[in-house]
């Protein structure tokens, strides 16, 4: 694959897109972010996008209560963009099966966590850094994976560790964490080309 076509979900501020579309930038992947989708209008994801001139969507199930048109229309950007790539980045939707089984292999997912520890149901969001602190692990850390039909199941492409420290409290941890997403997100892109 030589020239990856990227869309990227994302439902938040959107750091981990940026950090992504500034490493594409700056190390010359071959690869372009050509779509960012969001189920939520005003998440900064998308202002993000326009700002880098990325064609930005809001697709969520109150615009389309049909989830057949939401499919449709989730496919029609996906195919218009010739998209080889899917990168969920604090998309906090989950995504149509049929996109999940279409894209297979071809899905990645980043997780505040070590996972297969905090993952699954109810883990997102500042609740992971909170179970983490609350079960005294001392290490977390953050998860680039492969989406399959199981929540924060697939196979680990790139996970890398923080310390978790005596006097954190779950926002400290979720900084630390975070900047360490920044970069694993674009290591895994270089390693999924
Ligand atoms: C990140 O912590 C990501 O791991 C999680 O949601 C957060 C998104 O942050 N799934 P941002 O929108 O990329 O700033």
């Amino acid at each position: 694959m030589t020239n990856l076509s990227i869309a990227v979900f994302a439902s938040g501020s959107g750091s981990n897109l940026q950090a992504l579309i500034d490493a594409i930038k700056a190390r010359s992947i071959s690869g372009r972010v050509n779509a960012v989708i969001s189920n939520n209008s005003s998440a900064f994801a998308l202002k993000r996008a326009e700002n880098e001139h990325i064609a930005a969507y809001h697709i969520s199930s109150k615009r389309y209560p049909d989830p057949t048109a939401l499919l449709a229309e989730l496919e029609s950007i996906l195919y218009g963009h010739s998209i080889n790539l899917i990168v969920l980045a604090g998309y906090m939707k989950l995504l149509p099966i049929e996109i999940v089984r279409c894209y297979k292999g071809r899905i990645i997912n980043i997780h505040p966590a070590l996972l297969p520890k905090f993952g699954g149901k109810g883990m997102y969001g500042i609740n992971v850094h909170k179970a983490v602190i609350e079960s005294g692990e001392r290490y977390s850390g953050a998860t680039v994976h492969f989406v399959d039909e199981v929540y924060d199941n697939g196979a680990i492409l790139v996970q890398r560790t923080v310390p978790v420290l005596p006097d954190d409290t779950p926002e400290l941890l979720a900084a630390r964490v975070l900047e360490i997403e920044h970069q694993i997100l674009p290591q895994a892109v270089s390693l999924f080309l």
